[in-house]
């Protein structure tokens, strides 16, 4: 038999940044080069192969990459010092936007691969081990999830991801997704539900389902039809052994009716929506194009609220846009404080190139941007303590999925999505159980698992 790289083990490490879809994304890389004889590791210093996921979605994000980079180069010289080879791979949004700026300005990478191109590793990274520099962004024609491994592995956590649907069509002046993504698509029913089931049977208890712009989902049915997101998560619920599930990122444009019902009369869905509204003031939400003015969110709110009365919302807020003015951050706000959110992201705008705003004149000086993302994240505090203080004294069903910092102690999330810690035995990961909420710390809930829950009947005695 011949050393090839399947006869012997290689090491990968996979380094994230950015959101979720590149999280759920560098799962299905490791399980595309699976195959290959790859093995995750986490230490870089190991790795036969470097992936860098990277995020292009504000200027800090993507200059991380560079920076990384020079450590990579570091770290390959080391290791070729040893005689080991290192393989280096930028993935993800800047090697889709960027792709021959990074060949050109960092040759330690032998291999640029574009998140429509990831079934196609393990052939790319045998290419690039020959060659002086491979660069993969094209949008192929078949889909990359017809040709990734199915998800089989034992999982870790009873948490897991799946993309819905990928990349948009809604063209925000600020943002880079649909040039990064592309344009719309949605994965079928048939797929998303094989994919699911595989994760129960593999322990899976929460599935957040993911798409830059979820809500839009639109994927052939079973029966030929196009299902929305709402027909997808009643699917989905009755797979057997998921108890939980969530959706992320929504457009206020897409918050359909039958979505909104979904959340009041299907417990699984959990009472969490993180629904990003931008800014306040109309003038800012026209110059963004974000299709949505401040009152039809405010009235939207209102539906999924009498849908839903205690469900936990969450944004994101862009703050200093160009052209936006004290008067106009004051509506972002004052809405903020209207709306009580649970959690929420604020970002001083950053110009990307390729994106209509980035030209536009106006541009806020960074002064102002930084004093206005001070103010702003304050008032999401206050919020955001008032929202988990509200639930101290309450009792909650809460996930647990790993063990707590402390010895003795579990921690989980609860419906509304936050950690949750308590004392309590390990045999309650990947359990849901009641807990009495007793104390809000600055990063988690604390609480003590309900007496009325009997977990000693639950611990499997010891083989
Ligand atoms: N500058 C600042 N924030 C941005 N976002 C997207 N593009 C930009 C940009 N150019 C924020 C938006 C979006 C979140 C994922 O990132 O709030 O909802
Ligand atoms: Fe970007 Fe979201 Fe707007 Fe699409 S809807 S352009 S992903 S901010």
């Amino acid at each position: 038999m011949t050393d090839g790289p399947t006869s012997k083990t290689l090491k990968l490490h996979v380094k994230t940044f950015g959101c979720q879809m590149n999280v759920y994304d560098s799962e299905r890389m490791a399980e595309a080069l699976a195959p290959a004889g790859y093995a995750l590791t986490e230490e870089m210093d190991d790795a036969d192969l470097v992936i860098l996921n990277t995020c292009h979605i504000r200027e800090k994000a993507a200059e991380k990459v560079y920076s990384e980079l020079g450590r990579v180069r570091q770290m390959k010289e080391t290791r070729a010092s040893g005689g080991k080879e290192t393989m280096v791979a930028v993935a993800g949004c800047v090697a889709q936007a960027e792709g021959a700026e990074i060949m050109r300005r960092a040759n330690v990478v032998d291999l640029v691969v574009g998140p429509q191109s990831y079934h196609q590793l393990p052939d790319l990274v045998a290419k690039a081990r020959g060659a002086s520099g491979v660069l993969a962004t094209d949008f192929p024609t078949e889909d990359k999830f017809d040709h990734l491994p199915a998800r089989t592995m034992k999982r870790a956590l009873p948490s897991a991801f799946v993309t819905v649907q990928e990349g948009c069509d809604k063209f925000c002046t600020f943002c880079v997704v649909p040039y990064t993504r592309g344009a719309e698509f949605s994965r079928p029913v048939s797929q998303l539900v094989q994919e699911t089931e595989s994760l129960a049977q593999g322990g899976v208890r929460e599935i957040t389902l993911l798409g830059q712009n979820v809500n839009a989902y639109h994927g052939e049915g079973p029966d030929g039809k196009d299902w929305s997101l709402a027909d997808l998560l009643r699917r989905l619920a009755e797979i057997p052994g998921i108890e939980r599930l969530r959706y992320t990122t929504s457009h206020p444009r897409d918050m359909a009716d039958d979505l909104i019902a979904v959340h009041g009369d299907e417990p699984k869905v959990m009472p969490y929506l993180h629904l990003p509204f931008q800014a306040g003031a109309d003038r800012m939400l026209k110059a963004m194009n974000r299709k949505h003015t401040a009152e039809e969110y405010r009235e939207l709110i209102g539906r999924i609220r009498a849908a839903r009365p205690d469900i936990a919302l969450s944004t994101d807020i862009i703050v200093g846009f160009p052209g936006e003015t004290d008067a106009d951050f004051e509506e972002t706000v004052a809405l903020v404080r209207e709306i009580g959110f649970a959690q929420a992201f604020s970002f001083k705008y950053s110009a990307r190139p390729g994106t209509p705003a980035s030209t536009l004149e106006d541009q806020v000086p960074e002064e102002a941007k930084k004093e206005r993302l001070r103010v702003l994240q304050d008032v999401i505090e206050d919020e955001r303590k008032r929202f988990e203080q509200a639930l101290v004294g309450r009792t909650v069903p809460v996930l647990f999925e790993r063990k707590g910092r402390k010895p003795g102690q579990i921690a989980g999330r609860s419906p509304y999505l936050q950690a949750v810690h308590s004392e309590g035995p390990e045999s309650l990961l990947g359990e849901i159980v009641e807990v009495d909420i007793t104390a809000a710390g600055p990063n988690s809930l604390t609480g003590v698992i309900n007496s009325g829950f009997a977990w000693d009947d639950r611990v499997q005695p010891a083989v």
